[in-house]
């Protein structure tokens, strides 16, 4: 049976409506939840929430556009973020975040048309005697040089689940 990203979504938002309870106080934590299941919040998303919920969708685009951390825009299922703070950036950060562009086929602030990566820059993450710093996702990388942004983009690709595609195609249960 083929599932539309719709229906997977709002199924997704009954359950945690069901777990979490109905009120205010589940907003963050049920957008927190779809972005990372559906790498993103987008309108849909934001609709469904709000007639789950019972709010107004413009609460819960407030909500969601107000916190970073639930930055609405669909991102990659590889968010790839480089450091760009001093010790890093006397590190060589420059010709790393070229390395990047040029492997992952994006810019900085760019996600790729198959979903698969997308690229940011970070501020200091604490590893300034180990710069360039890289993280994918929640893996750090310390002493990044262009060779290595090659193996690490090799084995994204290599662990890629095909999520972006499934979301345009529909799921299949
Ligand atoms: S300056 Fe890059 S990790 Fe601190």
């Amino acid at each position: 049976m083929l599932v539309t990203q719709q229906e997977k979504l709002r199924a997704d938002v009954t359950a945690l409506v069901d777990r979490l309870g109905p009120g205010r106080s589940s907003l963050i934590p049920i957008l927190q939840d779809v972005k990372r299941r559906h790498h993103g919040v987008d309108s849909d998303a934001m609709q469904i929430v709000a007639d789950l919920l019972d709010i107004h969708p413009v609460e819960v685009y407030s909500v969601a556009t107000f916190y970073a951390f639930l930055n609405p825009a669909a991102q990659g299922e590889f968010v790839v973020r480089l450091c760009r703070t001093v010790s890093c950036e006397l590190a060589g950060k420059d010709a790393i975040a070229r390395q990047l562009e040029t492997e992952l086929g994006i810019a900085f602030g760019e996600t790729g048309e198959d979903g698969r990566f997308t690229l940011e820059w970070a501020n200091c993450m604490g590893m300034c005697d180990q710069g360039p710093a890289l993280l994918v996702n929640d893996r750090v990388y310390t002493r990044v040089t262009p060779e290595r942004v090659r193996e690490i983009a090799a084995e994204c690709r290599a662990a890629y689940s095909g999520h972006a595609a499934e979301r345009k195609e529909g799921y299949l249960v």
